[in-house]
This record gives structure tokens, C-alpha cells and sequence, in this order.
């Protein structure tokens, strides 16, 4: 079987943060996203993957390159428009040839692997398969509705009226067929070729797609909010490692990652969460469900439910930061100079909550 991720897509709603860097590439627990997707796939025994990139192909290709960290062989397929998931794959077609493959899209986080559920394909004659969950507003994705044999009925890309609360997660797998039913579908409403409609035409044209339904946790990345939940759940799953230092006069409990190099001194730090590479903490409260980036400074401050990524600075801070997402190389500092004010530089489309 051969992999095929999807991380095109511009990422307006995580502005100013895509701005420098692709959705996929921002990271939960530590990591990007689009890593934690290539090795949920090379850990299902796959390592022939394409990736399907679009405006930010360059920032992708630069931190996944050939893929040799991860054991596995990468191929880039350019998409010159985001014309939809379903184009994503027609692009694809020369890359994938008559190979099964599974489709994951690069900005979703998962509870678990999927490698059982990829071996069920692998080994099953099915045309696709599909993985639903219930989720409380499913008028916001595709959706399946079954019969009482949970037997696909139908598919609806972002129906008014949902028949169910059963979304498509961004996790497909197809066999080739899929590419006669990506050149018998038209552009939707939004002017995409929906892989939703593409499978509703295997399902009306007698192919054997089979849903699986995924009970634990799904986060499709897109907003602020949901990059923190992503967190706070892949926090929960990571087993804690102490590599970092750790001083006397510190409180580190037993759900905490600290990297290497980095220090934590005369501070408490509430688990789950994790202290990046060669990072500093002083005097410092970090709490629960929180990412410290590499080469950070927190001092003399408290944050907690948050994401700081790589290079930046929190000190002195008059209160505590919550629910936060910080990019790289920010400082956020109280200022000793008169006049006693807020003093903000700050990139288009910041959004700032002051008490
Ligand atoms: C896409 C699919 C939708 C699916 C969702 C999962 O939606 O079209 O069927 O439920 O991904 O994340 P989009 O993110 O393009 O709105």
C-alpha cells in the first residue's frame, strides 16, 4: 500500500501564525502535526508516501525533505490550485498507479495509530473504506448515513439538515478505482471536487465501501482553539521523560516532558506538559496542558493551557497567560520604561486579550 497526504491549503484561520510557517507545520506537543501523520502511516508498515503540496510546498519540503528520518521514501505531487480533496487525488494518480493507498489529511490528529485498521484494507478486496465519528456539529463536514446494518446508505458534503451525527474523518483508503469516480464527479457548491461525492459515486456505482467507526478522540486542526485541544489530548498520550535539569528548589510532577538541555529552576511545573530543548524556566508556574517550544525563556511569569513555540520570550508577566498560542521569536515582557503603557509590535491579524 502506498501513503498519501494531503498538506496544501493556505490556513487563514491560524493567522498570524501561517503567515511563516504551513498549518501542518505548527506543533502539538513539541511536534508538527504533518510528523505525527507520517508516522501514524510508517507505523501502519508503509513507506512509499506522496505528499500533495500547494502555496507552502517549500516550508514542507524543507523540514520533511526525503523523509530519511522517518525510514520512509517521500514524493511531492504539486496541486496548483486547492480544487478540492477529490482534485488532490486526481493529481495524485501517476504517484499512486493501480497501488490500495490510504488518503490522511495532513492538518487532523488522532487518538491511537491506525494501523489495524489500515491491515483490515490492506488484507479486505473492499474498493474503500472510510472512518466516521460522531461529533456534535456535523453540519461542518461530510457525513454518512447508515442503515441499520451500518451499511452506507449515502454520503453528504456539509448537508444543512445532517441525516446523522457521523463525520468522515480525514482518513480514506481506496483502490484505484477511485480515480474513474474522481473524473465522473462535478465541482460542489464551493467549487471543489469533494471526496465526499467521489465516494457517494463508488457507493451508487456498486463498489464495496465499508465505514469503520472510530470511538476515541479526532481534532481537525483549523482554528486556534482546536490546535490547544490537539494539545491537551496528545499531552494526555505521551509517556513523560525527564532528560532535561531540574533544581532543588523546583516542583516538576510526574506528567512532565523535559527535553534535553533544558532547566528548570525555582519553579513549579504541572503536568501534562512539556518543556522543550535547551529551554529555560525561572521563577516560573508552567500548568497543566501546556507545550514550551525549544530555546524559550519563561521567567519570573505563569502560563498555563498554552502553546509556545520555538525562540521566544515570556517575563515578568503581571498576570497569567491561558488558552494561548505563541508563535516563534516573540516577547512578551513587562516594560520598565515610562510611560507606564502597553507597548505592542505586533504582525497582522494578532489577537490580544488584555484583562
Ligand atoms: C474535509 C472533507 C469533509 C471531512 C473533513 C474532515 O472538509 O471535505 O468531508 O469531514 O475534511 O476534516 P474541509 O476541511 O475541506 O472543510
Amino acid at each position: 500500500m502506498k501513503g498519501l497526504i494531503l498538506s496544501g491549503g493556505k490556513g487563514t484561520r491560524l493567522w498570524p501564525l501561517t503567515f511563516t510557517s504551513a498549518k501542518q507545520l505548527i506543533p502539538v506537543a513539541n511536534k508538527p502535526v504533518l510528523f505525527r501523520v507520517i508516522e501514524a502511516i510508517r507505523d501502519a508498515g508503509i513507506t512509499d508516501i506522496g505528499i500533495v503540496v500547494g502555496d507552502t510546498a517549500n516550508d514542507i519540503k524543507q523540514a520533511v525533505r526525503r523523509g530519511n528520518k522517518w525510514g520512509v521514501d517521500i514524493t511531492y505531487i504539486q496541486q496548483d490550485a486547492p480544487l478540492g480533496l477529490a482534485h488532490a487525488v486526481k493529481v495524485s494518480q501517476e504517484f499512486l498507479g493501480d497501488d490500495r493507498f490510504v488518503m490522511f489529511l495532513g492538518d487532523n490528529v488522532i487518538e491511537g495509530g491506525i494501523s489495524p485498521l489500515i491491515r483490515q484494507f490492506a488484507d479486505s478486496d473492499w474498493n474503500s473504506q472510510i472512518v466516521l465519528t460522531e461529533v456534535a456539529q456535523p453540519e461542518q463536514y461530510g457525513v454518512a448515513e447508515l442503515d441499520d446494518k451500518s451499511q452506507i446508505i449515502r454520503l453528504i458534503e456539509k448537508p444543512k439538515v445532517p441525516p446523522s451525527n457521523l463525520a468522515l474523518v480525514g482518513i480514506y483508503m481506496f483502490d484505484h478505482h477511485v480515480f474513474e469516480a474522481v473524473d465522473a464527479i462535478k465541482p460542489s457548491w464551493r467549487g471543489e471536487l469533494e471526496i465526499t461525492d467521489a465516494i457517494q459515486w463508488l457507493v451508487e456505482n456498486q463498489f464495496r465501501v465499508f465505514p469503520y467507526i472510530h470511538r476515541g478522540w479526532w481534532i481537525d486542526t483549523g482554528r486556534p482553539g482546536d490546535m490547544l485541544d490537539a494539545n491537551s489530548m496528545v499531552l494526555e498520550e505521551l509517556t513523560p521523560d525527564v532528560a532535561g535539569y531540574v533544581d532543588r528548589d523546583s516542583e516538576v510532577d510526574r506528567r512532565v516532558t523535559i527535553e534535553k538541555g533544558a532547566e528548570i529552576i525555582n519553579s513549579i511545573v504541572r503536568g501534562p506538559t512539556i518543556i522543550g530543548e535547551n529551554t529555560r524556566i525561572v521563577n516560573s508556574y508552567i500548568g497543566p496542558f501546556t507545550s514550551i517550544g525549544p530555546d524559550c525563556l519563561i521567567q519570573d511569569s505563569e502560563i498555563e493551557h498554552s502553546i509556545v513555540l520555538e525562540n521566544s520570550t515570556l517575563d515578568a508577566l503581571p498576570a497569567r497567560v491561558q488558552d494561548s498560542l505563541i508563535g516563534r521569536h516573540v516577547t512578551l515582557a513587562r516594560s520598565p520604561m515610562r510611560p507606564k503603557a502597553l507597548k505592542l509590535t505586533l504582525g497582522d491579524y494578532s489577537q490580544v486579550g488584555l484583562l
